[in-house]
């Protein structure tokens, strides 16, 4: 996976806990580079050796079927002045490493899927952390232009990401699947 050595040089495990039986069809690259976004961030924000949680349900929203997937850190979290910010390009708060632009691509990427995504975070001395939520709607990615492409990479969600080299073998990430 693409952090998988800044990872192992921070000492964070990334736990993935798939209960979602859904069938996700398509968009393997644009879902990677979301999670790996969200990924990177949380990383950031964790200078001790922590974990970041991701779980990855079957869930409806507003009757629409789909998946939410959550990555969660108990990083520094994010002061509440900079949460409605967060999606605006060139936001950071990392002058020397930040481009501001990876929750941008994420939000691209998710508005494009009729998706949605929300954050929670707090930056309590004894109880600091973000957790991002992302609401995947199956239909919408099952909609897309190329139905050849899409057809070839129709998967169940937790395959998807398994796919994508959050890979089992690795030992700093730990694949469940209920
Ligand atoms: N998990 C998180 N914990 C704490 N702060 C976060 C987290 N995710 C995002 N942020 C805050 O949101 C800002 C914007 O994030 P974004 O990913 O868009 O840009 P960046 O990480 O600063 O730069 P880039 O992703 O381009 O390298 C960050 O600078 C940081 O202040
Ligand atoms: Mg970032």
């Amino acid at each position: 996976m693409v952090y998988d050595s800044r990872l192992r040089a921070a000492g964070i495990e990334v736990h993935i806990d798939c209960s979602a039986k859904s069938t996700v069809k398509g968009l393997r690259g644009e879902m990677h580079q979301v999670l790996s976004n969200l990924i990177s961030n949380s990383i950031d924000a964790m200078p001790q050796p922590e974990k970041i949680s991701i779980s990855i349900e079957d869930s409806n929203l507003e009757g629409m079927k789909g998946v939410t997937i959550t990555v969660a850190d108990t990083g520094k979290g994010i002061p509440s002045e900079n949460l409605p910010r967060l999606f605006e390009p060139f936001f950071t708060t990392k002058p020397d490493s930040g481009t501001g632009m990876g929750l941008w691509v994420v939000k691209q990427f998710v508005d494009s899927w009729s998706g949605q995504i929300s954050v929670k975070s707090s930056t309590d001395k004894d109880n600091h952390g973000t957790t991002f939520s992302l609401f995947v709607p199956v239909v919408a990615l099952s909609k897309t232009r190329n139905k050849n492409i899409q057809a070839r990479q129709a998967l169940p969600i937790g395959q998807l990401l398994a796919a994508n080299s959050f890979a089992a073998a690795n030992s700093f990430i730990v694949l469940r699947s209920k």
